[in-house]
């Protein structure tokens, strides 16, 4: 399937792109940027950093650079580093490869590629909101976006009702819920049991000396920070189980309900059920050993 990955690499991210490249089920055909783990100019490097580490050869377009409605943003460095990938000492420095702005790009993706293209978008929604806004066919003309985001039965992790893509732009995730697109929602219900450990991340650097060894090295403040914060032995692979769903929906279960994003308030950022929105497949269970089985093997088969 052609797809292009709606990112702000991050961590979780890095690992998501290069679970994508393995994969023989996707055709990488593009990054579109976004700020969320980090500015979104340094977005744009990651992900042209980690194209090149890939050899994957793939455009990268920016994006938003903010939300909607000059909703506050921080960048989470806490969690994946000062500059979005762990505490690598070189900061990747060479930005966007392409020339349209990513709402454009995602446009004229979805009109190219009528009815097949599949955007996965494991960061802030604004850039599929932006792109919803410029053209009214892009609800039509896209195959499938397949989100990381949200939390339907369980709590949040940016705070206590928020998922953190949701949290950073909650009207923009609304507007996308609002639309019509074909979703398939991947949040914390099932991305919280798909946990690497660190002897996980010692046998891919072990495997794949190149791509398994950065993906170890970047991944120690990952799981630093969710050793002190939660006491865990491992890190949640959010957005790889939203590649996952793409390339192997068998190992998902669904329900099918519509949603809306509360868009201030205490509970800002918290997906909820509305049955008067349109349709969304929302994973409430995963198969996670054989998820974290194909994650493992295909990245541990890259350089
Ligand atoms: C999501 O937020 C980001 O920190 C991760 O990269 C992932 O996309 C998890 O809530
Ligand atoms: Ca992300």
């Amino acid at each position: 399937m052609k797809m292009i990955i709606d990112t702000d690499p991050g961590v979780d991210d890095a690992i998501a792109i290069a679970l994508a490249h393995a994969l023989p089920e996707i055709d990488l055909i593009g990054l579109t940027t976004v700020f969320g783990n980090t500015r979104v100019d340094q977005s744009s490097r990651n992900a042209r950093f980690l194209l090149d580490m890939l050899g994957a050869d793939a455009p990268v377009s920016e994006g938003a650079a903010k939300p909607w409605n000059d909703y506050p943003f921080e960048p989470s460095a806490w969690v994946h580093g000062p500059e979005g990938l762990g505490d690598l000492a070189e900061v990747p420095q060479i930005g966007t490869n392409h020339t349209l702005p990513a709402a454009e790009f995602l446009v004229e993706m979805a009109r190219q590629h009528k009815g097949e293209l599949v955007v996965c978008a494991i960061a802030p929604l604004t850039n599929i909101a932006d792109a919803l806004k410029l053209d009214p066919g892009f609800a039509e003309n896209l195959g499938k976006l397949v989100i990381m985001g949200g939390n339907l039965h369980c709590p949040g992790n940016i705070t206590p009702h928020a998922e953190a893509n949701i949290y950073h732009d909650p009207a923009a995730a609304d507007a996308v819920f609002a639309s019509g697109l074909n979703t398939v929602m991947v949040g914390l219900d099932v991305t919280l049991q798909t946990l690497l450990t660190p002897a996980d991340f010692t046998a891919l650097a072990a495997a794949s000396k190149k791509t398994g060894g950065f993906i170890q090295r970047i991944s120690e403040f990952y799981l630093k920070f969710y050793k002190e914060i939660a006491d865990l032995d491992g890190c949640p692979m959010h957005d790889a189980a939203a590649v996952l769903a793409c390339s192997h929906p068998q190992f998902f279960g669904c329900e099918d309900t519509g949603l809306r994003v509360i868009c201030d308030g205490e509970e800002v950022g918290n997906t909820a059920a509305d049955a008067s929105r349109p349709t969304v497949s929302v994973a409430t269970q995963i198969d996670a050993t054989a998820s974290l089985d194909v994650m493992q093997s295909h990245i541990a088969a890259l350089p």
